[in-house]
Order: C-alpha cells, then structure tokens, then sequence
C-alpha cells in the first residue's frame, strides 16, 4: 500500500510542478475552454462500484488540469486572486495528511499555537493591541461575524431570544460586496434593512450620506446598529474613508466593521498603508490571506478588537463533551466558531509568511501597484481605450471604444462583451466584466506576484486587436444587411 502511495504521490507532484511551471510559458492558455456539455462527453464523470487502483487517478490528475483554468497564468486577471504558493501547497498536504479539526488545543496543538500566532500578527497590522481572532470560511463569512458580533453588542438577548419587534437597521457602500446582504439575511436583520448608501466618483462611501441615514432610521424608531466599511471594493477597489465613518459611529454608538478582504495587506507596505488609516479606531476587520497573499482559498479571519466577544457571540451549549477543564482549556478556540469541524487553513497562511516575510509581502504588493500604474498609463496612451474611474488600487476598470466608429452605449456594451468572451473562450487571457453606472466595462485585477509590464502589454495588445475584429466584423455584417 505505501509503495503504491510513494510511486503515485511521487508522479503526481512531478505532475503539478510540470502544470505550475508551464503557467509561465508565453503560449500557455489560460483554459482550454470546452462548454458544459462537451467536458462531460470528455471528462470520465463515472463513479464505480468496485474501486480503481491508486495509479489510475494520475490520468485523472491530468485530465483536470487540462481543462482547469489556469488562475496562476500570468494572463488570468479575472478575480481578485492569481498565481500559486508553493509554501501553500506544501501546507495544504501536511494539512490533509494530519487531518484534523481546530476546536481544540488537545487535538490540534501545534496547529492552534500558529493560529494564535498569526493572529496577534494580523492584529498588530490594523492596529488592534488587545484583539482576537479566528480562521473562518471566507471573508463572506467573515463579514457575517462582523456583523453578528455588532447584533450581539446592541441587543444580547437575540441570541436567546430572537429578534422579537426589534427592527435592527445596517448601512454599507453601495459599492460593497453582496456578502453583506447574506449576513442581513441570515441574522434575521433582512435585506431590506441594510441600507445601501451612496458612493462618490472613486466608488468611496460619501460620509455625511451614512450620517443622513443613520438619522432617518432613527427617526423611523429603527435601531441602527453597524456599519460595514471596506477596505478595496469588488469593481473599483476604493477604500472607504476609516476616520471619518469611525467619527460617526462613535457618535452614534454603532459597531464599524471593516471588509478588507481585499485591501487589508496594503498593512504590510510603509508606503501605501495610508489608504488604511484608520484601521485601528474599527470593531472587526476581515482579512482574506487567499486573495492578495496569494495563498490557496481558503484562508480567511475574523479580527475583533477586544477579547472575549467572538466566544461570547458564537458559543452555543452542548459542548461538554468538546471542551474539557484541563491544563490547556484558555488555547481552546473552538468556542470562538461558529463550526464545529474546522479546517486548519492556519498553517498555509503561518507558513507563506515565513516563506516571504512582511518585507517580502511589502515588496510584492508595491510591485503590484507599480504594475496598476502602469496599466493605467497604457490605457490613457491608447486611443481606444478608456478608463471608467482613476484607479486607486488593483483594479483596472475601462473600455474599449473604437475611435473611428461612433457606437452607442447599447452597441459599446456588446462590443466589450464580446471582446472579452472572445479573449476567454479562446484561452488568450481571461478577464472579467461588471456592471457600472449602467454600463458593462472591463474590469483588470493585478494581483499575480509573477507578473510583469510585458504581460500587461500583451493583454492589451490582444484586446484591442480582437476589438479591431469585432468592429470590421460588425461593419460587414451591416454592409451585408443593406
Ligand atoms: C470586497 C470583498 N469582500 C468580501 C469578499 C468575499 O470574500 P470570500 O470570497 O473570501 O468569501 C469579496 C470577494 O470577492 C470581496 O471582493
């Protein structure tokens, strides 16, 4: 059986470091796209009755990666992630061959001990000196206990009681993530009572607009509670303005959160730290380590200011037979959770930072903001491109709008569509869109640490080359209508 395993375990990592070193080929597609119904007609879906041997999966390995995209290519901008970690992929091993849970010290020791380590890290970073802190699913679900640690603080007796009569009102960006809406949902807060308020140009809440509606909820004798702030929005990668919204909720007595699943590692650079300042006046904060760190998803945590409220929040009873009176009892975190199996994501996130360090991690996120500028410039110097908003941090928004053919907003919004799907299907780059100010525009994540100004160019190059297709493409195709 171990000979078996060795032989297998031994091909399949040839396997991936042949996969991860091919990402770096220039003429390495991003995906070999095939439609649904296609990849299943390829792919052998089966699942037997009678088992396969351990070396039969190594043909599967390979026909996964073949049709998988490939999020570590240097020409993969679609999310707010790419690239690989090789400190991550060794953690996620050791993590599955040790396979165990995180609710307590006695059956995770060392892994707990990294757990509080890094805590106490990401803590120091924004600024919390007596916080704490826990691993969670997500920096959705971070945001979510956020939001319940803010609902327990206002009316504790929900967690016993329910909600009763009490109309609990929380107030974001319209430019937040749609996670926040779930949490309403799920706390019984509901959705309408998460109030969306307005943004300026560069997509940052507009302050005195949170001030106007916190009022108007409590002259409608609403009970407003949180407000979730984010730290790099999801399509401009604006920073909400932190001493301005703390201002207000010290006022108002609110809770403020911070979503910085995305903007949250600006901490580690001295230079540009300053679009999170602030960060140390907030409740909670939510950290995602799978996003800008580059570590594999997920690795996620929930920050708290000060002790004691995340168990106090999320215990439940019923636990005697989890948590005993013992030695270790105070390094047990699993009271802290809102699960009971928790997957030790910890250790890749403990052991990229090793790997790099925060000088390490400083360097890659200011080469990456070099490389936005740059981006940026490329697009002020094409004629047919356009940028939507001044960017501010990893996101690129704009548009391609050909100068020679006056277009409306109806035919630009199919144009950049198609441009992008086209990119996409045929594996040249893989980019995404979004929906903004009623437009459909192209949105560019710079996050690969591999990256280079030669990959930025050649993106754009092949954009504007198939927006080229597209507009001759429709002129003929009108020329052929008459
Ligand atoms: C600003 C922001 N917050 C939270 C999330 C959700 O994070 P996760 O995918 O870790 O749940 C995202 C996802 O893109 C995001 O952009």
């Amino acid at each position: 059986m171990m000979k078996d395993a060795e032989r297998t375990l031994n091909k399949a990592v040839a396997i991936i470091l042949k996969y991860l070193e091919s990402n770096l080929h220039p003429e390495t597609k991003v995906i070999n796209y095939q439609t649904a119904n296609v990849l299943q007609e390829k792919l052998d879906l089966t699942l037997p009755d009678d088992g396969v041997a351990l070396e039969e999966l190594i043909p599967i390995i390979e026909s996964y990666l073949q049709y998988s995209v490939r999020t570590g290519n240097t020409q993969f901008f679609n999310l707010l992630f790419s690239g690989y970690s090789i400190p991550g992929i060794l953690s996620e091993m050791v993590t599955s061959a040790t396979n165990t849970t995180m609710h307590t010290y006695e059956v995770a020791p060392v892994a707990t001990l990294m757990e509080i380590e890094l805590i106490k890290h990401l803590n120091s970073l924004v600024g919390f000196n007596h916080g704490e802190g826990l691993m969670v699913t997500g920096g959705s679900n971070a945001n979510l206990i956020g939001m319940q640690c803010a609902r327990h603080q206002v009316l504790p007796e929900v967690k016993f009681k329910g909600l009763g009569n009490n109309q609990l009102v929380a107030f974001v960006s319209e430019q937040a993530h749609y996670s926040y809406l779930k949490a309403a949902n799920l706390l019984g807060i509901g959705i309408e009572n998460l109030i969306k308020v307005k943004s300026d140009v560069e997509g940052k809440i507009i302050p005195s607009a949170l001030e106007t509606a916190i009022k108007l909820s409590l002259s409608e004798v609403k009970i407003p509670f949180f407000v979730g702030a984010t730290a790099g929005t999801t399509v401009l990668g604006a920073f909400d303005p932190l001493p301005s919204l703390a201002e207000i909720t010290r006022k108002y007595k609110l809770w403020l959160h911070v979503d910085g699943a995305w903007g949250g590692p600006v901490l580690f650079s001295e230079k540009y730290k300053y679009l999170l300042a602030g960060s140390d006046l907030v409740d909670s904060f939510t950290w995602d380590g799978h996003k800008l760190m580059g570590v594999p998803l997920i690795c996620s945590a929930i920050l708290v200011k000060e002790k004691g409220i995340l168990s106090e929040t999320c215990s439940g009873g019923g636990t005697d037979y989890l948590f005993h009176n013992d030695e270790n009892e105070s390094y047990n975190l699993g009271q802290m959770s809102l699960q009971c199996g928790r997957k030790v994501d910890a250790l890749k996130l403990w052991m990229s930072w090793k790997h790099y360090g925060k000088n390490g991690y400083a360097k890659q996120i200011e080469k990456l903001l070099e490389l936005a500028n740059d981006a940026a410039e490329y697009i002020r110097h094409c004629e047919d491109l356009e940028l939507i908003a001044e960017p501010k941090f990893l996101n690129i928004c704009f548009r391609y709008i050909p100068k020679d053919k006056q277009l409306d907003d109806t035919a630009l919004d199919q144009l950049n569509l198609d441009i992008r799907n086209q990119l996409f299907h045929s594996g040249i780059s893989f980019v995404n869109y979004a929906h903004y100010q009623g437009k459909i525009i192209i949105r560019l994540i710079i996050a690969n640490a591999e990256l280079q100004k030669a990959d930025l160019e050649k993106f754009f190059q092949n954009l504007v080359d198939a927006g080229k297709k597209h507009v001759k493409l429709m002129k003929y195709r009108k020329k052929n209508e008459r």
